[in-house]
């Protein structure tokens, strides 16, 4: 049945569709102020050392796993070992609540694109975001009124996804990428000359990048750096293995991990250059030091940006390209992340595509549209957000790790494997890095996380509120993914193709 799996077109094919899920909303609105925050240039260093020592290794045994069994990962970590079926589950239940907010935060930036031409959101953009455009409550609880401007671009966004998804792999996730990446990567470049050329730009610039060395002897810069390295490469939670499932045999394994690894780095230091030569802007106008406007998040697109945007000369175009940029980095990772759960069911239940993404994307839809245009979708996005990422996707990645390197002692195995197609061998030091350094480091970011929370709530929310928003789905995931694992499933394999046999 793995010899009538659908396939990528062509290398480059893969090759966007991965730099496409990599290059999201962490590379534009996460890794600036990061930097920024923990030593400026000096954080490229801790920055560099996590892409080689985890990021990259891990990379390329996500594409090898996928490209070995030809299969999302339920499916695939179940013919390495039965039981790891579950921790496959877990990250398609840990896709599924990334899904949901992640598709809304595009939605989000759609709208904003229309609001780029002329909306009064200058004189408070705060108010603005939180008051009139999302309704949110004041307080963390659960929703009570219903949202239509974002309920309808949240609509539309899901519309596109779907369609996307229903088309294919080759016809639909791979023809997809091949328009937008090269429109986000024209986009993108003409706001960094844009905002290189306003008044202030090195103001910004030299904040972000002028180095405090003394940072490096702080372990939580250490953290920040893996965390970062982690959480942009899409790495632990499936989706890696699911687009290297789709790859022939002969596919170049080692050398397309490096290829999309330095693509997704490099957007990320182009966007922190747009970003803070942007803020410097700002600082400028308002005759502040840049420390007073950094921003990152939703508080950096949403607020910061509406900010500049209204008292910058060509405002309008700024805002245009700026969103626009948000919104398809942010989709091209929402289509990779969708098409772990359509895929995994696929494999597991012989469900051909079309109902497979009408019936579990559709759930995923449903459930995005019920939960987040919502009054209380923003605080909701915020605490699934924080859990779902450091209780998740580090802990499913780490449990991986466990079972293939320590367990079943499979990385010479699996490095063989990429050996024989790869243009790049690897030697000792990936299994190192994957057995030794990479669960080391996980195991930290996990304890001295959990030590933060123990000693502070969350974004300062209740604890009945976090019990069931953070706690509570990122504990779900975890049980959905055991549970659903025990499932007795029937059916053959999925035999889709893009071209008839
Ligand atoms: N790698 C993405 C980024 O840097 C994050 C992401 C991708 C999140 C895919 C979810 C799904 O923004
Ligand atoms: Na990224």
């Amino acid at each position: 049945a793995q010899e009538n799996r659908e396939q990528w077109g062509s290398r480059t094919g893969f090759l966007l569709a991965a730099i496409g899920s990599a290059v999201g909303l962490g590379n534009i609105w996460r890794f600036p102020a990061e930097a920024y925050k923990n030593g400026g240039g000096a954080f490229l260093l801790p920055y560099l050392i996590a892409l080689l020592t985890a990021g990259l290794p891990l990379l390329i045994l996500e594409y090898t796993v996928g490209r070995k069994y030809r299969q999302s990962p339920p499916a695939a970590f179940r013919q390495l070992t039965r039981p790891a079926e579950a921790i496959g589950w877990w990250q398609v239940a840990i896709c599924f609540v990334i899904a949901t907010y992640y598709a809304t935060i595009v939605a989000w930036a759609v709208r904003y694109t229309g609001f780029s031409f002329g909306k009064d959101w200058g004189k408070d953009p705060e108010a603005f975001f939180g008051g009139e455009f999302l309704h949110a409550a004041a307080k963390p609880g659960g929703p009570s009124e219903f949202v239509g401007g974002v309920f309808w671009p949240l609509l539309l966004v899901w519309a596109v996804v779907l369609v996307i998804l229903a088309l294919g792999v080759r016809r639909g996730i791979e023809r997809a990428n091949k328009i937008f990446m090269p429109m986000l990567l024209v986009f993108f470049v003409a706001l960094v000359i844009r905002a290189l050329t306003l008044d202030g730009a090195s103001k910004g610039l030299d904040a972000l990048f002028s180095p405090d060395w003394d940072a490096l002897t702080d372990g939580s810069v250490w953290i920040a750096a893996y965390g970062q390295i982690f959480f942009s490469l899409s790495i632990g939670f499936g989706i890696m293995v699911t687009y290297a499932s789709y790859l022939g045999r002969r596919a170049d394994l080692s050398n397309s991990a490096l290829v999309a690894g330095f693509a997704n780095s490099s957007f990320e230091i182009l966007a922190g250059i747009g970003v803070f030569a942007t803020l410097g802007f700002m600082a400028q106008a308002q005759g502040v030091a840049v420390d007073k406007v950094v921003a990152s998040g939703v508080g950096l697109a949403f607020i910061a940006f509406p900010a500049i945007i209204s008292e910058m000369p060509g405002g309008p175009f700024f805002g245009v390209l700026f969103f626009l940029s948000l919104a398809i980095a942010g989709l091209t990772s929402l289509i990779s992340i969708v098409q772990v759960i359509v895929s995994s069911v696929q494999d597991r239940t012989g469900m051909r595509r079309l109902p497979a993404v009408l019936t579990v994307g559709g759930v995923t839809a449903v459930a995005s549209l019920a939960v987040f245009p919502t009054d209380a979708g923003l605080h909701i996005l915020d605490a699934c957000d924080h859990f779902i990422n450091q209780y998740g996707i580090v802990l499913a990645a780490l449990a991986f790790l466990i079972v293939v390197g320590w367990v079943l002692r499979k990385l010479s195995f699996f490095q063989a494997h990429a050996d024989e197609t790869s243009a790049l061998r690897l030697g000792l030091w990936w299994r190192v890095c994957l057995a030794v350094i990479t669960p080391l480091v996980l195991g930290w970011m996990m304890v001295d996380s959990l030590r933060t929370e123990l000693d502070e709530n969350y974004g300062g929310m209740p604890t009945s509120f976090l019990a069931w928003a953070g706690w509570g789905v990122a504990g779900g995931a975890l049980l959905v993914g055991i549970l659903i694992s025990l499932i007795p499933w029937r059916g053959a394999p999925a035999t889709d193709q893009d071209t008839p046999a």
